[in-house]
């Protein structure tokens, strides 16, 4: 029997999510309630107060405080992880020995100490998947940005100019940021290191400076709080990354978030903070194209701190992969490559040099091709 598109739309397979971490994770739950290819199973957090609050908030009728609970569960078969930044390893090789997909937010991990033992779990776990969800591929400006790139309207594209400030300082107030392990870098930055790698998914030398403020030294933390760094790919394509986040920002004209392509036959920038996207194509006048009557979809809470609409995106993108047996992307290997682009420019900023990414994944036996 032929069917009609509304069959084919009741046929579409629903998957069933369990959540780790009820901070950032309220943007997953709004994220699959709101979605028909999701059902929400159970949330879990350490916090019985949180848990309590995101039940009454989303109507949810079961929490738990323990990760046991989400990992033994039969019926969870994707379990998307939003706990701290040091932890993402210990729950995503966790959930692959229980069986389940992963969605893991950003940062992958905080160091490639631990790549083998995620590459080994997943060997281990055949047909199961990591997905690491960082966010902005996923924001509307960056999606008509990308589509544009993907239909060659820039030509050849030589330069990625990608930026991520902002005005964090409430993000100290968080124990876990002033814990070992957490890095402005690694929490905050990757989100303009993606997008750069998104475009030169080969780059293969870093340069970077970085600095730390006494604002972040008040608060004992030494890794720098603000980062420039220039990238080059084998065929000579620049990108350059710029992060600052402890400074006050010009909230009015600061983008937040934000990637400009310059191409033989198009230039174009997409904005997070103002949710815009400008291009010149040759041949067209330079255009602005707004998308603020998507901000109450992105964003669902108070303030624009959280991603909700984001979330929705990928998690509806990931269970397309899965219709499909499509590898949803980026996944664990093009996560590792991002991870030792940071460790680059990490080194370069230590040592005030010129850092080979291949280097930095030998000294982890590490292979490149392997994960790009
Ligand atoms: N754009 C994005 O994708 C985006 C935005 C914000 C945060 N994040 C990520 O989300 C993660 C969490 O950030 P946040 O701002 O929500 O932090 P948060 O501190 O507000 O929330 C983390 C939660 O994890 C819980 N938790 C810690 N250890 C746990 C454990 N073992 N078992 C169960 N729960 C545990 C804590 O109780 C806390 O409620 C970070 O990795 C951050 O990078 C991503």
């Amino acid at each position: 029997m032929k069917l009609t598109p509304i069959n084919a739309q009741m046929s579409l397979k629903k998957y069933k999510l369990g959540v780790i971490g009820l901070g950032e994770g309220r943007s997953i739950i709004s994220a699959a309630l709101e979605s028909d290819r999701w059902e929400l199973v159970n949330v879990c957090d350490l916090n019985e107060d949180l848990c309590k609050e995101r039940a009454r908030e989303f109507g949810l009728t079961r929490y738990t405080l323990k990760y046991d609970d989400l990992l033994n569960d039969p019926e969870i078969e994707v379990i998307s992880i939003y706990t701290p930044d040091q932890l993402h390893g210990l729950h995503i090789r966790q959930a692959l020995e229980a069986g389940k997909h992963v969605i893991v937010t950003k940062p992958l991990l905080t160091s490639l100490a631990e790549a083998h033992d995620l590459l080994d779990a997943l060997k281990q776990a055949p047909g199961k998947h990591i997905f690491v969800g960082q966010s902005s591929r996923f924001f509307e400006p960056m999606i008509h940005q990308r589509n544009d790139f993907l239909s060659g309207k820039h030509g050849e594209v030589d330069t990625v100019e990608t930026y991520y400030i902002s005005d964090s300082r409430w993000f100290l107030e968080k124990d876990w940021s002033r814990q070992k392990g957490f890095s402005w870098m690694y929490n905050f930055m990757i989100h303009a290191v993606d997008l750069a790698k998104w475009y030169l998914p080969g780059i293969e030398e870093v340069f970077a400076y970085g600095h730390s403020s006494a604002t972040n030294k008040e608060y004992g933390l030494k890794v720098p709080d603000t980062m420039r760094c220039l990238m080059k790919d084998a065929e000579g394509r620049i990108a350059t990354v710029a992060g600052s986040y402890t400074k006050p920002a010009l909230r009015q004209i600061d983008p937040g978030i934000s990637c400009t392509l310059r191409g033989t036959l198009g230039t174009t920038r997409s904005v997070y903070s103002h949710l815009k996207y400008y291009t010149k194509f040759t041949g067209e006048k330079m255009a602005t194209h707004s998308y603020e009557e998507k901000e109450p979809y992105y964003f669902r809470f108070e303030g624009k701190s959280h991603h909700a609409g984001e979330y929705q995106n990928y998690i509806e993108y990931f269970a397309k992969c899965l219709d499909k047996g499509e590898t949803p992307k980026p996944d664990l290997h093009e996560g590792l490559h991002t991870i030792a682009i940071m460790e680059a420019i990490e080194k370069s900023i230590d040592s005030g040099q010129p850092v080979q990414v291949n280097d930095i994944l030998k000294e982890h036996s590490l292979n490149l091709q392997r994960l790009q």
